[in-house]
């Protein structure tokens, strides 16, 4: 049993820590528990959580479990969990209950739960006292401990908690069943030394620690031969890659690199603006196969609050480098983060944030109203502003995001793009979907043949989210 500490979790070593790189190797005793079983996985949370979620599958089925499509039909459940915001929480719980449900008439049925929600000290101490149903718990430095984990479950009979707070490893070879055959996710880096004063990330994923570039290449020429079309760079702060490491190899060399193995599409996320250099931007500018579209949190546009965020940009700064790329990078789309509420945000600070969308036109973005994390620095700090302030200010950004949405899709109408058919339209089963090099999501015409292929798309009508088209036969 081993419990999560946030006082743990908050410690960054002076010194730099030895990162141990480890192989995963799955025990031969552990490789049959799950023939004839099947096994549920719901994912919730970032890009690197849904990734997670395609490591925690393979191993399932390392271990010879199937998956199943329904919660209701399998024999081993798994949550795989954000605690960003409270939302995240809500909806984690309230899907509890169904499992607890679930467990009362089947009670052969294992349920666990990971992800960053097992990470923190609040909601395990609240599994213990009352989820008891709930069979297993493992944390995101311990993914690859699952075989075990679950198999003392299975021989024990009792609640299994397994979450270290530590600053981390790196753990190399878990296999991974990919959600997508044209497109693929690859961690470069793993955790956030940031520690802007609103964000759990940092506590739930660890010290920031870059992957060897050696590791990062032969995983994308691997894809590349496979066939696959597209990578994404993941970490949660990518634009600090190697920063942490020995060797003075950053990430303007990684995107060189990478783009020199030429794989078709490259693109990363996130990117904290200030770690984004002239020389990413360069590399960015010369390279066709890294994708122009740049995701940049912003946060909020007043300078006041960003310092209160410890985001380590102003106003100012933020925009002298978003018009750099929009300069250096033709036709690339920006799109960013923010958030609103911040405590102690006035109606000018948050006029401020509108003034950048305004200068900036973004061509989407994210936003949330601030939520308090037990145990950041920002739950700690006054905050005065009733939800319906909060939310009418969500209100009128996202009124100003979707106008400045569907203006930036009005100039793709009647253009040729390249888009990467990746599936079949939701909205329309006679047609694929598929996203443009500027990340914009195109529903098109086209033969199911095409389907993994880069092809030209001529833009027929465009909406605030989604554009149409066909495909223009070569
Ligand atoms: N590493 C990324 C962000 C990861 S979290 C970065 O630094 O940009 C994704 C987004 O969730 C953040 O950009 C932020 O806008 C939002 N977010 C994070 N913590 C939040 C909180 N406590 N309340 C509301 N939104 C939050
Ligand atoms: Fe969170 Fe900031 Fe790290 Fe992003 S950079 S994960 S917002 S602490
Ligand atoms: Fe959520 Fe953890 Fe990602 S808190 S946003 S799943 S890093």
């Amino acid at each position: 049993m081993q419990i999560p500490n946030l006082l743990e979790a908050k410690k960054r070593n002076q010194k730099d820590i030895l990162i141990k790189t480890e192989q995963y190797i799955l025990k031969e005793n552990l490789k049959k528990i799950g023939l004839g079983k099947t096994y549920f996985v719901k994912t919730y949370g970032c890009q690197m959580n849904e990734h997670d979620g395609e490591n925690i599958k393979a191993i399932l089925e390392d271990m010879s479990f199937t998956e199943c499509e329904s919660m209701e039909d399998a024999d081993v459940i798994l949550l795989n969990t954000c605690a960003i915001r409270e939302n995240a929480h809500n909806k984690v719980f309230g899907y509890l209950g169904r499992v607890k449900h679930l467990k009362e008439a089947k009670p052969d049925v294992i349920a666990g739960l990971c992800g960053c929600m097992a990470q923190e000290e609040v909601v395990v101490s609240e599994i213990m006292q009352k989820h008891k149903y709930l069979d297993f718990v493992f944390g995101t430095h311990n993914i690859h401990e699952l075989p075990v984990i679950l198999n003392n479950t299975i021989e024990t009979k009792s609640q299994q908690i397994q979450v270290y707070s530590k600053e981390g490893d790196i753990i190399e070879n878990i296999p991974v069943k990919r959600e997508s055959k044209y497109k693929a996710w690859v961690n470069i880096m793993y955790g956030c030394d940031k520690f802007c004063t609103y964000c759990i990330v940092p506590y739930t994923r660890g010290k920031q620690r870059s992957r060897n570039k050696e590791d990062i290449l032969d995983e994308v020429k691997h894809l590349k031969e496979k066939g696959y079309q597209e990578v994404t760079l993941l970490g949660q702060n990518v634009n600090a890659y190697g920063k942490d490491l020995q060797e003075n190899y950053r990430m303007e060399n990684l995107l060189e690199d990478v783009a020199k193995t030429g794989i078709p599409r490259i693109r990363f996320v996130t990117s904290h603006p200030w770690d984004f250099t002239d020389e990413m931007i360069d590399v960015i500018a010369k390279y066709d196969n890294i994708m122009p579209y740049i995701h940049l949190p912003l946060q909020s546009g007043s300078s006041r609050i960003l310092k209160l965020m410890g985001r380590r940009y102003s106003k100012e700064s933020y925009l002298e480098l978003a018009h750099k790329i929009k300069e250096r990078i033709p036709n690339c789309s920006l799109t960013t983060d923010i958030i609103v509420g911040f405590p102690g945000e006035t109606e000018e600070d948050f006029e401020e944030t509108l003034t950048v969308v305004n200068e900036l036109k973004y061509d989407s973005a994210f936003t949330f109203i601030f939520s308090s994390r037990v145990g950041t620095p920002a739950a700690k700090m006054e905050d005065h502003i009733p939800l319906a302030v909060k939310e009418e200010r969500l209100q009128r950004l996202n009124n100003l995001v979707n106008q400045y949405a569907l203006e930036a899709n009005q100039a793709y109408l009647n253009q040729v793009v390249p888009v990467l058919l990746e599936g079949m339209s939701e909205k329309n089963e006679d047609m694929l979907m598929g996203y443009t090099d500027t990340m914009k999501l195109v529903n098109v015409k086209a033969d199911q043949k095409y389907l993994g292929q880069i092809v030209d798309v001529k833009i027929t009508d465009v909406k605030t989210w989604s554009m149409d088209g066909e495909m223009i036969n070569i």
